[in-house]
């Protein structure tokens, strides 16, 4: 590989380190500040250097002016960035795949069009419940590209190539349909479109059985792993069979059949275990039991009162303070399907059973707060949604709790957040004094000796907006989570979805309107002609001065942050003040800006600023390597 390319995979791992957040309880705040920046400012340093590194061995390179050398080099490449960044990685084999063309390479079209949609499946995101579903067709189209070899499969002397038809044969069923089986809808139209997408889903997986299961193609190449391919076949169409039968609506005759081919997945994966497990003196892993236990339910074998049971069961079989992939699946996913499953048992069920699980789906709060903090990236955001939809009979407490933890598991997104939302106290005070008019219809309050009689209450709501505008971002941070370069085309566009996905969760919550409100238009311009989301329609008049001001806050910390992020190249609060006065009418509301003509406040806020920040930045430092250590 390249020297330069290599630079780059080093500079990431250093890049991890620095970032790893360190400070004893007790070190001095100056000390802590200190090393933040120095810390900020290698991080800067790396980001620029990974940027160059990129922009002439990648970017610049067209498939047409590689050597047979670099792409070699390019490919080495790709395999070493793909578990730490996929993003990069999908880019390197898109040149890769151009210059297979290109040069007639069957072999390596085969190999980059396989990884391009892994990469890319990687970077996806889906959501049903809001409708958004980025690069789905992306990874229909990459998979599908290397699984259409199939025909030629016996002209290719290869197992590696082989191997990658078909696993890309079996990937075809990570299509959009895969994703959008799930319709609450309960009319026939969805009716039938889930049943259509899971007939699809069911074709694939037949097919990719077949070949997986076809003796002559095993005994050719004994080296492939088909059993694991069988495995993840099934698994996925127990994942699938599950999901449509516990939201779509079907017809007796069609949820029998999902039921049975489930049961039969389940079983299949269950009896493997078994095998495996007796001679190496393991259990069968909880997420089989619990696939196996909700199929045998579902296929009327087992009543809904055993179904609750075992689930039960499983619960209390793992420890409560189990931060291990299995533990987090017990203590939030159990839980979730307990709440799924519950409304399913009779009154002897519910009195036996009721309160127990009752306190498992009560008890995901204590142990989200035990939970250390950086577990989050790896496991915490694919269960979002389930722990969501559990805490929605919650009490109020208990939702303001789950939001801070979400918050708090990404420490910049944290420390911006409470910036933001200070700022956005401290503007709205200022404006109540010196242009209260502008205000009107603050929270729904006209009348100007209203609002100021309510000033206590409204200072704390816009405090709130500004500090849960940025949820959207905490939740996608697993699919953009590199900090290592500027992003990629495809990062950008999941990093748009944050004010969507935080308008989404503040929603779900109950009672966070006016925030979610915030929360969806802090990305758009004052005029309404900039910005993002574009069709996020109009702005309600009670949450209308609370945008103008959280979009002013939120370009003044930002913008001016001297600490942590000096690898954006920080301006001064000055040079800010500049800006928001060359926006105001276009991007910013005039009358916020106008706070800024006084220069006796503008000194006030510099000194406070600054102040406010190191302590935010000291304390979560602290914090953080507490978490880190247990
Ligand atoms: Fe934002
Ligand atoms: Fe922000």
């Amino acid at each position: 590989m390249d020297k330069s390319l290599e630079k780059y995979v080093k500079n990431i791992v250093l890049m991890a380190e620095a970032m790893s957040l360190k400070a004893p309880k007790g070190m001095p705040e100056d000390k802590i500040i200190g090393e933040i920046r120095q810390k900020a400012l290698s991080t800067y340093l790396l980001h620029e250097e990974n940027d160059e590194i990129l922009r002439e061995r990648l970017y610049s390179k067209k498939p047409g002016d590689l050597s047979e050398e670099e792409a070699a080099g390019l490919s080495e490449f790709a395999d070493a960035i793909f578990p730490i960044d996929k993003a990069v990685a999908y880019h390197v084999h898109r040149l890769l795949h151009d210059y297979a063309v290109l040069k007639g390479d069957r072999d390596l079209i085969i190999r980059s069009a396989y990884y391009m949609g892994l990469n890319v499946f990687y970077l996806r995101y889906e959501n049903n419940d809001i409708g958004v579903s980025l690069f789905m067709d992306r990874i229909a189209d990459h998979f599908g590209e290397a699984a259409e070899y199939y025909s030629e499969y016996d002209s290719f002397k290869s197992s590696e190539t082989r191997s990658y038809i078909v696993r890309s044969y079996a990937n075809r069923k990570l299509s959009p349909s895969y994703f959008n089986v799930i319709d609450t809808d309960v009319d026939l139209a969805s009716n039938r479109k889930s049943f259509e997408a899971y007939r699809n889903h069911r074709r694939m997986i037949e097919q990719t059985l077949g070949i997986c299961f076809d003796e002559k193609r095993r005994s050719e190449n004994p080296e492939i792993p088909w059993d694991s391919f069988i495995e993840t076949t099934y698994q996925g169409e127990v994942s699938f069979c599950l999901t449509s039968l516990r939201n779509a609506v079907f017809t007796n005759e069609q949820y029998n059949l999902i039921a049975k081919n489930s049961l039969y997945a389940a079983s299949y994966l269950i009896r493997r275990d078994g095998d495996r497990l007796i001679t190496s003196g393991k259990k069968i892993p909880i997420i089989d039991r619990y696939r196996f236990a909700a199929s045998e339910y579902h296929a009327g074998l087992i009543h809904p009162n055993k179904l609750i049971e075992t689930l039960l069961e499983i619960y209390d079989e793992v420890p409560h303070d189990d931060f291990s992939s299995d533990g987090i699946f017990a203590n939030l996913r159990i839980p979730a399907f307990i709440n799924a499953y519950r409304s399913h048992m009779n009154a002897e069920g519910r009195k036996k059973y009721g309160e127990r699980a009752e306190k498992t789906i009560a008890a995901i709060s204590d142990y989200l707060m035990k939970l250390p903090r950086n577990q989050y990236i790896n496991e915490m955001s694919r269960y979002l949604g389930d722990i969501v939809w559990a805490s929605i009979t919650k009490k109020q407490g208990y939702n303001r709790q789950i939001l801070d933890y979400i918050l708090a598991c990404h420490p910049p997104t944290y420390i911006h957040s409470h910036m933001v939302a200070w700022l956005c106290e401290t503007l709205f005070l200022r404006i109540i004094e010196t242009d209260p008019d502008s205000l009107r219809g603050i929270m729904g309050i006209e009348y100007v000796p209203a609002i100021r009689d309510s000033e206590r209450e409204v200072a704390r709501a816009i405090y709130r907006c500004g500090l849960y505008h940025d949820l959207g971002k905490c939740m996608i941070i697993e699919h953009v989570g590199n900090y290592t370069r500027r992003l990629t085309d495809e990062e950008f566009a999941v990093i748009k979805l944050h004010p969507i996905l935080g308008n989404k969760l503040l929603l779900s919550m109950g009672s966070y309107e006016i925030e979610a409100s915030a929360a969806l238009n802090h990305h758009r311009t004052y005029d309404r002609k900039g910005g993002y989301p574009a069709d996020a329609g109009v702005i309600p008049r009670k949450a209308e001065a609370i945008v103008d001001i959280l979009t002013v806050a939120d370009a003044l910390d930002a913008g001016t942050d001297n600490v942590g992020r000096c690898y954006a190249a920080s301006k001064t609060v000055d040079t800010l003040i500049d800006e928001l006065k060359k926006g105001s009418g276009t991007r910013y509301a005039p009358y916020v800006v106008k706070v800024f003509d006084d220069p006796a406040f503008c000194s006030r806020i510099k000194r406070e600023i600054d102040k406010k920040r190191r302590k935010i930045y000291a304390k979560t430092y602290v914090d953080m390597s507490r978490d880190e250590g247990r």
